[in-house]
């Protein structure tokens, strides 16, 4: 019995997974231990056109990256990982690739945001003092101020740092300011024209997949150039993670969807070589 409930245990968390595939990942495993996680990893070599997240595993299903000066959605329910997402893109991007990089933080005060980051190894404040770093937190009626305005402060902090990241961190809580859908998409399409200007490679982060605050949204996701779904369903007794890349103009994305786990030191570490077959959709 012992014996029995021991292997019912051991199953458990693989059987949101298919057998073959061991949680291992799809990379060469990182040489030295001395030098912190993510400054680890191996440069990836991209495209010139692609803008590498760095993130372990990932950039193999987008094509070596994210296209130069896009928009990028990154949705998923509360607790996914969304703001890690953006977070080790910005900062993959500062130390790997010499791209200054801004965080527009919307509702997590940006320093709680840096203070959890930096359990992962990734130290805003040594960027931030490298001038390879900046974050600005404002409320998102300021922000739709500051939009209508042609973006005045957002801009200078851009520009002042020449960064060519930016992560916006959540766009559900501007959305939500407008009382009707038609303002909301209205507003959005304001904010994305100024991000075309902008000229910086963009993730914007964005509540639930298929939830009524996600309906309020309506129209970022056509709006943005690609659209990758954090999934963390209930499936029997746990949860689980798997990344969907859902669209990515002008690529030739995975259509697979991925597990993906968060590794202590490093962040979200994705794994395009193992498979899942349990139905994301199909919550208990
Ligand atoms: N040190 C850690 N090691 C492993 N996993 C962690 C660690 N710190 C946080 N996590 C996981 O990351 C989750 C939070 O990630 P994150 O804040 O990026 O999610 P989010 O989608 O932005 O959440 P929210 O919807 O609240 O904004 C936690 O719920 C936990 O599962
Ligand atoms: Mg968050």
């Amino acid at each position: 019995m012992a014996t029995e409930a021991a292997r019912q245990a051991q199953d458990a968390p693989v059987q949101g997974r298919q057998r073959q595939a061991a949680p291992r990942p799809a990379q060469p495993a990182p040489s030295s231990a001395d030098v912190p996680a993510p400054a680890r990893q191996a440069k990836a070599r991209a495209p010139s056109d692609r803008t590498p997240s760095g993130i372990y595993g990932l950039d193999e299903l987008i094509n070596g990256g994210f296209e130069k000066e896009s928009t990028t959605l990154v949705m998923g329910d509360a607790g996914c990982g969304k703001t890690t997402f953006l977070a080790q893109f910005l900062y993959n991007g500062a130390i790997q690739y010499n791209e200054p990089s801004v965080l527009l933080s919307f509702e997590e005060p940006s320093a709680s945001i840096l203070k959890h980051m930096k359990r992962y190894g990734l130290d805003f404040a040594e960027l931030e003092q490298k001038g390879l770093f900046s974050s600005i937190n404002y409320r998102p009626h300021e922000v739709k101020k500051l939009v209508d305005e042609g973006g005045g402060l957002i801009w200078d902090t851009i520009s002042s740092i020449g960064a060519k990241r930016l992560a916006i961190d959540s766009l559900t809580s501007y959305a939500m300011l407008f009382e009707s859908l038609y303002q909301a998409r209205e507003a959005e399409l304001l904010l994305f024209e100024l991000l075309r200007k902008w000229k910086c490679t963009t993730l914007l982060s964005a509540e639930g997949i298929n939830t009524e605050k996600m309906r309020i949204t309506t129209g970022m996701e056509y709006l943005s150039d690609g659209v990758v779904l954090l999934h963390h369903p209930r499936y029997q007794s746990g949860r689980y993670r798997a990344i969907e890349i859902l669209k990515m103009r002008g690529c030739k994305h995975s259509e697979k969807l991925c597990p993906y786990e968060f590794v202590e030191g490093e962040g979200i570490r994705v794994h395009p070589g193992e498979t899942i077959f349990y139905d994301v959709n199909e919550q208990e």
